[in-house]
């Protein structure tokens, strides 16, 4: 290990690593806010394609695809469920690839009846294994939907319906209202049906091409905020040039015995712990996770490992602290400057989100098929780590003021409570900054919080 700064390295440093607190501390608060908006993913959506193909005497027959252009958020177990209102009295007279959870009351029919009556039916995915004549292309996985970035032929999910006591013409059809889409919780907000120009399809071997009878799509759009009041994921950070753990920070995702923000868990050594686990709903959208003082579903720890002349080298370990839940290919997306030059990454896939911009700090980070792309439920096998390799570029390389740590991490697409950046473990010896305040810092930190609670 070797640190050698020369007096004039130590006054840029002083005056970067002010910078850079500063930077902390803006972005700190700049991502607890709850909008939409994602300025990593900006369009990033689900876009819902509806596709006449033909129609019937009473009706049509549709292919639905639901593509996610989400970069780094997917659908996992227990996978999507999509609903609308229809804006007539149509029924669902038979479904390939995907069923509805209710079928309703479809007492008027005689003989051939309905696969679903109700006006505002809810439509799941076909699990695997599904008999061959009742699927089509892009269905049957369970619900689960890969993102963009980590497997694009994954991509889709795709459905067909008949569709009847509904109009025969692109003049007498009426588009479907208010859809909701649930992945698999709360988070995505659908606007309307827009009629767009019909889609075009092209041959398997490129000689012909045929088009839909009429195609409308609607765009849904996730919010954190929509997805849940608590946050489900924290950050903990740790260095070789300093004995400090920093922890997650105490009650980031819930606290225990706390009438405000209550939280149920279960003890890690608790004796009937094998039967609680096994009595909770396997992958469910509730967590049941162990007790920490975080009590977050999944941690992530960061810790500074080594430094060499040209290079220092990270430590990443993700844990998964739910009992109900196997996370089936995960994501990271780390912003660390150093991302820029990254020059190996053990055994984690990684893709820059910001390649071609001139901060190219951003990155996703996602397990090796087969290899540690599922983190096993909370417990032994509950976690997966890697380690990555950047190149210094001297000119902003520093281990001072907590520069080696993360700006921000998500998991599986949703923001990581970092600790408070005044706590990070720092060098010894490291100069006091001057050009801010602690008083400001703290303000500024508090105000963060109450940002962030606010909006809980
Ligand atoms: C949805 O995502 C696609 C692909 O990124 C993009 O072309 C489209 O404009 C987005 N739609 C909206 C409404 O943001
Ligand atoms: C409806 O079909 C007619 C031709 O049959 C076409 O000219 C028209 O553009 C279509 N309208 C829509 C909304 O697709
Ligand atoms: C559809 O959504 C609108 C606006 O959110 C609401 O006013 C209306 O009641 C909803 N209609 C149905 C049938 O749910
Ligand atoms: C409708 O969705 C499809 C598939 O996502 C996309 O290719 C097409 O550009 C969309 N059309 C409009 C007008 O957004
Ligand atoms: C309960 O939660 C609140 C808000 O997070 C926190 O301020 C308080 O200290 C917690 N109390 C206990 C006993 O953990
Ligand atoms: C996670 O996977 C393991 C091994 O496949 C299985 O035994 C366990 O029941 C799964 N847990 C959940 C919550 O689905
Ligand atoms: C961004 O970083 C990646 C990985 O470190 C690198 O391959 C890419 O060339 C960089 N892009 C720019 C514009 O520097
Ligand atoms: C990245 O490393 C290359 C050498 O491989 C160097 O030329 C370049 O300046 C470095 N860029 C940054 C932003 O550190
Ligand atoms: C390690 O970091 C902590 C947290 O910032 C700090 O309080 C402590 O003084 C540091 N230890 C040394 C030996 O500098
Ligand atoms: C820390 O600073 C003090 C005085 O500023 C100095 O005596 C001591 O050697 C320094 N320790 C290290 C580890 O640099």
């Amino acid at each position: 290990m070797e640190i050698l700064f020369t007096p004039i390295h130590r006054f840029f440093l002083k005056f970067s690593s002010c910078t850079i607190l500063l930077l902390f501390v803006l972005s700190y608060t700049s991502f607890t806010s709850t909008e939409a908006y994602d300025p990593l993913d900006p369009t990033g959506n689900i876009t819902i394609k509806w596709d006449i193909m033909s129609w019937t005497p009473d009706g049509y027959v549709a292919v639905v695809t639901m593509y996610n252009f989400q970069k780094y958020r997917h659908i996992q177990a227990p996978g999507w469920s999509l609903g609308w209102v229809w804006s007539k009295k149509e029924v669902i007279w038979s479904m390939l690839g995907g069923q509805t959870t209710d079928q309703g009351d479809c007492s008027k029919y005689k003989g051939n009846i309905p696969h679903c009556c109700k006006k505002n039916p809810t439509v799941v995915d076909l699990l695997p294994g599904t008999p061959y004549n009742q699927q089509i292309a892009n269905c049957c996985k369970g619900g689960v939907i890969a993102s963009l970035v980590q497997d694009p032929a994954n991509a889709a999910s795709s459905f067909q319906l008949s569709v009847g006591a509904a109009g025969t013409t692109n003049k007498t059809v009426r588009v479907p209202k208010n859809f909701t889409l649930a992945a698999p919780g709360p988070g995505y907000t659908c606007g309307p049906a827009k009629i767009v120009k019909p889609t075009k399809f092209i041959s398997a071997d490129k000689r012909r091409v045929t088009q839909a009878m009429m195609t409308w799509n609607v765009t849904c759009t996730y919010s954190q905020f929509l997805a849940q009041k608590t946050p489900t994921c924290c950050v903990s950070l740790s260095s070789f040039y300093n004995s400090t753990i920093v922890p997650c920070p105490t009650c980031a995702c819930g606290c225990q015995n706390n009438l405000t923000r209550s939280g149920s868990c279960v003890e890690a050594n608790a004796p009937h712990l094998a039967q609680v686990v096994s009595a909770s709903v396997q992958n469910s959208y509730t967590p049941l996770v162990q007790c920490t003082s975080h009590m977050c579903p999944v941690r992530v720890h960061w810790h500074v490992k080594l430094n060499y002349q040209e290079y220092w080298r990270v430590k990443v370990t993700i844990t998964n602290f739910n009992y109900n839940m196997n996370y089936t290919q995960w994501n990271l997306v780390v912003q660390h400057p150093n991302f820029d030059n990254l020059t190996e990454i053990f055994s984690f896939n990684y893709e820059s989100l910001t390649p071609y911009t001139a901060i190219n700090d951003t990155a996703m980070l996602w397990g090796v098929k087969f290899y540690n792309d599922l983190l096993m439920q909370a417990g032994p096998a509950g976690n997966v780590q890697s380690e990555l390799l950047f190149q210094k570029d001297m000119s902003t390389f520093t281990f001072e003021r907590g520069w080696a740590f993360p700006r921000r991490i998500y998991f599986n697409g949703d923001n990581c409570v970092m600790p408070p950046p005044d706590s990070y473990p720092w060098l010894p010896n490291a100069s006091t900054c001057r050009a801010i305040s602690p008083v400001t810092v703290i303000v500024t930190f508090l105000s963060a919080v109450a940002l962030l609670y606010g909006h809980a």
